[in-house]
């Protein structure tokens, strides 16, 4: 069905998302919407309950025995590779074979005719595990001499041992920072349709199609050509479908093949929890030299996550975390190091950030260290240090389009931080039990992907000879508005209304070799490319009217609905009839590679980034000293998209990462128990912020006056990732109500997530 919103004029800025209204009537297609191919049979995995040991056992005749149970694959069973792994390491296997080294680790899938069927038949085996060793945090990890799951790297500027060496004041300290489910709504699925010969047919929640096709290539060995990958959208990915999902792709598609039957694949809630990974949390070790007045002068620190069993994306990840240790912030002299440590717990990801959030928050801590014992508001330290245009990066990467200060002198004035801050300091003075706190914390966030190669974008525009238009690129639509923004350029490049536009699912049959829609980078990308292909279409209309309508060249111009020649208006459907009988080829294939980023990873230098993306927010909270529970009472966002390709989504993104981001910080916990066991894997145990959560006053703006000073698709920046960091002022006003209860004379080190019990414990530790 056709989607009632139908702009009428031209692609206007502030449209809504192409399938607002299916996705509140419910007639957005998600993977498990699609109808079913008769005789679809469905697969369950069965998931290891040892952290890691020898298998000396499989007991699976219960599971065959089982009503409506068709066949259990197991890794032997796999025609190709058994390896999922994303970076090369080749340490992914999709089904555990002699060994586990999670509790959770997918062993076996059963093909049952049901799914119901499946899920109670894998509950039905019996496994001997002969336990081995296991560790399960970046620090026991560290003990026991795990190693690395890949190389780590330091980034060096100037000499930090001379810097901390010459410094008037250095302070010394760790941060434990959590990790973080991604909680999509729609949790993990694929469904594939066997064809002739080798070809299959994948329906999958992915954010990186054509990496499944390769994966499903791989496994059932044959070549990429006979994998198709559709798309449609997802019901939130978050980097938790970058390459999480490329087992299920793996084993629906097996399974498809072996029985020549549709094969759906779609976990519960716990066991998608349990079996996929999360964001990395992080122990960090951080050091500060500064001088009187608070300006940084060295910095030196190590970041040692938990990656779990594998590789996945924990190289660029941990990266990341190193790209922005600096935030926003200028350290003369720095050395920082990452460990990316193996642990026995499901391999972590890809997840809103990547790594950036676990960098960022230790500036901040690193701001709070040298405010408290200085005795100054942080939020002048902050401003002290911000990077001032043409400083190097820790990366090297010269900062050219620095604009917080203005974005601070702005945010400060609108959300009065001043006269309340100091209403919380003299509410604070009277000494109740309900604390309060205000922070204000920036965020630069560098655009690209570190893996140069996946700044690349390709896309695909038919024009019919009704007038109609066909458009498709390699992003993928997860809720974040992306097909609209890139609908939004293709109308604006061809003057027509939005509704002429069908953008559909994402499939690998249209345009190959994709990225992930990843890195925020899905419409700086795949609008460029969708704007090439409009562009070299338009070049042909051009020529074809002005010799058609006799007109110069140069004066033949897309308007709204028509196309000018001269000064006579043809209607933009009479040109694409005209043309298509004239033989114009009105398909175009578009292509874009972001220009000028480079980056060696062996010298820790280049320009990885082709710009940054700013923002800055205040949060004021109250804590009750009795409980450790708090409420964000008020928050204020001011963020930097460049020229908003359209606000109000941009707007819904802010505030929606800003949410997730106080998630992460506060109440989002995962707990493991000794035995390695994830005991946090449903709502019950896990708890994402709800609506009564978010802050109580929420001002969110975006800087207007803002354009990107780089050649980005209509000067707009990106936003899906930056605005999470935004959620730290929270964290920090939470550290601050805490610090009032010793007068401020040290900051709280709060670890993250800031729980109540954390807070509490915290409370508890200052007030003595
Ligand atoms: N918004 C919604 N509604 N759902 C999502 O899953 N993912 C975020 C962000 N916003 C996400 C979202 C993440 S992790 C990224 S990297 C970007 O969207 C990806 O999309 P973009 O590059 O098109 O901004
Ligand atoms: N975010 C940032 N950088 C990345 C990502 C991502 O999701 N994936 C690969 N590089």
């Amino acid at each position: 069905m056709k989607d009632e919103i139908t702009i009428k004029g031209l692609a206007h800025m502030d449209t809504a998302h192409d399938s607002a209204i299916k996705h509140v009537t419910g007639r957005a297609e998600y993977t498990d919407d699609l109808s079913e191919p008769f005789g679809l049979i469905h697969a369950y995995l069965g998931l290891s309950k040892c952290a890691h040991g020898r298998i000396v056992a499989m007991d699976l005749d219960a599971v065959r025995a089982a009503p409506g149970v068709i066949d259990v694959l197991t890794a032997a069973d796999l025609p190709g590779v058994n390896d999922v792994s994303p970076a090369g390491h080749h340490d992914d296997p999709i089904l555990a074979d002699a060994e586990v080294k999670f509790w959770g680790q997918p062993i076996f899938a059963v093909v049952a005719e049901t799914r119901d069927q499946a899920r109670r038949a894998a509950a039905l085996a019996k496994i001997t595990y002969d336990a081995l060793p296991h560790a399960l945090d970046p620090m026991a990890a560290k003990l026991a001499d795990m190693g690395y799951v890949t190389d780590p790297l330091t980034l060096r500027r100037g000499d930090a041992d001379r810097g901390m060496a010459n410094a008037p004041h250095r302070i010394k300290g760790r941060m434990g920072i959590g990790g973080q489910d991604h909680f999509y709504l729609e949790g993990q699925i694929a469904m594939a349709v066997p064809g002739e010969d080798e070809d299959v047919i994948i329906n999958v929640s992915t954010q990186h199609p054509s990496e499944v096709q390769h994966m499903v290539a791989h496994v059932l060995g044959v070549p990429s050509h006979s994998v198709v990958v559709n798309v449609r959208r997802m019901g939130g990915g978050f980097g938790g479908k970058e390459t999480q999902m490329n087992l299920f792709a793996c084993i629906a598609a097996v399974a498809a093949k072996k029985w020549h039957r549709a094969v759906k694949i779609r976990p519960d809630r716990d066991d998608d929890m349990s079996a996929t990974g999360k964001r990395h949390d992080f122990v960090v070790d951080y050091e500060v030299g500064f001088d009187d007045e608070g300006r940084i002068l060295a910095v030196q620190g190590d970041w040692y996550a938990r990656c779990g069993f594998s590789a996945d994306l924990s190289g660029p990840v941990t990266d990341r975390a190193l790209f922005h240790a600096d935030n926003a912030y200028y350290y003369p002299d720095v050395r920082v190091s990452s460990h990316p440590m193996r642990t026995n717990t499901v391999s972590n990801t890809a997840f809103r950030g990547f790594g950036g959030p676990q960098g960022v928050i230790v500036a901040e801590r690193i701001i709070e260290e040298i405010a408290y014992a200085l005795g100054r508001d942080p939020l002048e330290i902050r401003q002290l240090n911000l990077y001032q245009n043409g400083q190097l990066t820790p990366y090297h990467q010269e900062v050219t389009d620095q604009i917080l200060p203005r974005i601070f002198e702005d945010l400060t004035a609108s959300s009065d931080y001043a006269a309340r801050r100091q209403a919380v300091l003299d509410w604070n003075a009277k000494g109740g039990t309900i604390r309060k706190g205000i922070a204000l914390t920036p965020v630069k966030f560098g655009i690209s992907f570190t893996a140069t190669w996946y700044n690349q974008a390709g896309a695909l525009i038919h024009i019919y000879s009704d007038g109609s238009i066909a458009l498709n690129h390699g992003g993928t639509e997860m809720g974040q508005g992306l097909n609209t923004k890139v609908a939004q350029v293709v109308a604006e490049a061809f003057q027509c209304d939005l509704s002429r536009i069908k953008i559909t699912k994402t499939t690998t049959e249209k345009v190959p070799n994709t990225s992930a829609t990843a890195a925020s980078s899905g419409t700086d990308l795949n609008g460029m490319a969708a704007l090439n292909a409009a562009d070299q279409i338009k070049d042909r209309l051009i020529d074809f009217v002005a010799e058609r309508w006799q007109a110069p060249r140069d004066r033949v111009r897309f308007v709204p609905g028509h196309i000018m020649a001269g000064d006579t208006a043809i209607p933009f459907d009479e040109v694409i009839k005209a043309a298509y009988m004239a033989r114009i080829h009105l398909s175009a294939a578009g292509f874009y590679k972001t220009p000028e980023i480079h980056w060696d990873r062996a010298t820790g230098r280049g320009r990885p980034f082709y710009y940054f993306a700013y923002g800055a927010a205040v949060a004021e909270v109250s804590v009750d000293t009795l409980t450790g529970e708090y409420v964000i009472d008020r928050a204020d966002v001011l963020h930097d998209v460049g020229r908003s390709l359209n606000p109000i989504i941009d707007k819904g993104q802010v505030e929606g990462a800003f949410v997730q981001g106080t998630g992460w910080l506060t109440c989002e916990e995962l707990w493991w128990n000794e035995k390695g066991e994830l005991k946090t894997h449903a709502p019950s145990t896990y708890k994402i912020p709800l609506a009564s959560d978010r802050p109580r006053i929420f001002n969110v703006n975006l800087a207007d006056w803002s354009e990107n000073a780089e050649r980005s698709i209509k000067r707009s920046k990106a936003v899906g990732e930056p605005p999470f960091m935004l959620g730290i002022c929270v964290f920090e006003a939470i550290n601050m109500a805490v610090a009032s209860m010793n007068d401020y004379r040290e900051p709280a080190r709060l670890d993250a997530p800031a729980t109540p019990e954390r807070v509490l414990m915290a409370v508890e530790r200052l007030r003595g």
